[in-house]
């Protein structure tokens, strides 16, 4: 029987579009796919350091995995188990002191390495621990399998790291300074990715609109002209990028909203605090009053244009005032969606060592706050979907017959229940009902 791979990730979609890499280059190997932990041969957890929470859940998840791997040699069957991603660059060491049953850790840069290291652990006998966490001058894209659809909805990573160094960030350390792909390389994949069903494209980097691929003249290229050139392909139908930095939403980029209407009209850029004092201690390079001019730039190109954000609530020296100045500008953008965070001090970034730190009560005080307004501004903007009609791209079935669910153009969830076949389909839909998470709606 082939050998078996499960493969757990945790945080973001660069890792989701990481993990789904390295498994079209397990199944090259001649491995399948299984969700049962338990009977899998090779075992790959994915990592996030972003928050000490993601980082800590690694290790139970490996406590467990040591006990299926204890189970199954008593079978005679040998379970190799391997941790990737952001967790493995920042703290190779302790991994492998705190769990050496663990047979090879492999950083971001370095997964075109994983296919090697599993030949030589399955030759071996004697047990040996595998750590690469190399920053290569090759990119590791040039080294994976082709990329095909998962599905409807396909991420393409177009830019990896971080040159931003915002000062409580890890992203920087753990993946790198800033990489973009070639344009060719990415067209390439973004035909793959249409010809194998995909008819939306999610451009993804973890500071995408600074996007500065080389074209076949060597010559640099933004964002704005990469998306023009993907928007020409044959089938693309929907086209997504996240996650944008203020100060790179340059005009060019924002002019796709206006011009290009398979762009979504929706976008994720992060503002962290509404806070100047804060914004310049977290050492972004945008205050408040910059990153309202942009969204009013928005606006003005695409008036359906809506917005969401991350927040982190608690940074060291955040006062009352500093928090209410968050508010404010939740109250004056109105994010129909957010993700918010308490401040997580990481090791090695500049915000760990400051002074000031914020109370872990207040933190939570703060979330808390800050939760209520978010998902109230989220609920009221999905009430006000309330009969209108949606094309909506169907990509899951839900739990109960003939029951699909879907994305509205806002990245809502929407759900129907139809006897037709509308998986895969763009089908306009009535909106008839409304919570906080998700809409329900009728076909036409
Ligand atoms: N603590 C809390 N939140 C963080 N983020 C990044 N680093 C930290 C940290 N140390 C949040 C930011 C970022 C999102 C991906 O994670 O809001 O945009
Ligand atoms: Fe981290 Fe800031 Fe870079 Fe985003 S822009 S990945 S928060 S350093």
């Amino acid at each position: 029987m082939a050998k078996q791979f499960y493969i757990k990730t945790f945080g973001c979609q660069m890792n989701v579009y990481d993990s789904s890499r390295i498994a079209d280059m397990l199944q090259q190997k001649g491995y399948t796919p299984t969700v049962h932990q338990n009977q899998a041969d090779l075992v790959i957890f994915n990592t996030c350091h972003i928050r000490e929470k993601a980082a800590e859940k690694l290790f139970s998840d490996l406590g467990r995995a040591h006990l299926i791997q204890l189970e199954r040699e008593e079978h005679g069957l040998k379970t190799i188990i391997g941790v990737v991603g952001c967790v493995v660059q920042a703290e190779d060491e302790q991994i492998i002191k705190r769990a050496p049953f663990v047979n090879f850790a492999v950083g971001p840069l370095m997964y075109h390495k994983i296919g090697q290291i599993i030949d030589d652990i399955e030759q071996k006998s004697d047990r040996q621990n595998f750590i690469y966490t190399d920053f290569p001058a090759v990119s590791k894209f040039d080294f994976l399998p082709e990329n095909k659809a998962q599905g409807a909805c396909s991420y393409l990573a177009i830019q990896e790291g971080c040159n931003n160094f915002c000062t409580y960030c890890v992203v920087p350390y753990t993946r790198g300074v800033e990489y973009s792909r070639p344009i060719n390389d990415v067209i390439t994949e973004a035909k793959r990715l249409l010809a194998t069903g995909t008819l939306e494209i999610n451009l993804l980097g973890q500071n995408v609109n600074s996007y500065h691929g080389e074209d076949s003249n060597g010559k640099e290229r933004n964002l704005a002209y990469l998306i023009n050139k993907i928007a020409e392909l044959d089938g693309i139908k929907r086209l997504r990028y996240t996650t944008s930095y203020p100060a790179d939403m340059n005009d060019d980029l924002i002019s796709c909203h206006h011009n290009i209407d398979i762009l979504m009209p929706y976008l994720h850029l992060p503002i962290q605090s509404g806070s100047d004092k804060i914004l310049k201690a977290m050492n972004r390079r945008h205050n408040s009053a910059d990153y309202l001019r942009i969204v009013e730039k928005l606006y003005a190109a695409n008036p359906t244009v809506r917005m969401s954000s991350d927040f982190i609530v608690g940074f060291p020296g955040e006062t009352d005032a500093d928090f209410q100045a968050t508010l404010d500008i939740v109250n004056r953008v109105k994010y129909i969606q957010a993700f918010s965070f308490k401040y997580s001090r990481r090791p090695g970034t500049p915000a760990a060592t400051m002074e000031n730190q914020v109370e872990e009560k207040i933190k939570k005080e703060r979330l808390d706050v800050l939760q209520t307004l978010l998902f109230d501004y989220q609920t009221k903007f999905n009430k006000s979907c309330i009969g209108r009609t949606m094309p909506v791209l169907f990509e899951q079935t839900g739990r109960h017959k003939g029951q699909l669910i879907g994305r509205t153009p806002y990245m809502q969830n929407l759900h129907i229940t139809t006897k037709r076949d509308n998986m895969n389909k763009i089908i306009d839909v009535v909106v008839t009902e409304a919570t906080t998470n998700s809409l329900s709606g009728k076909e036409l």
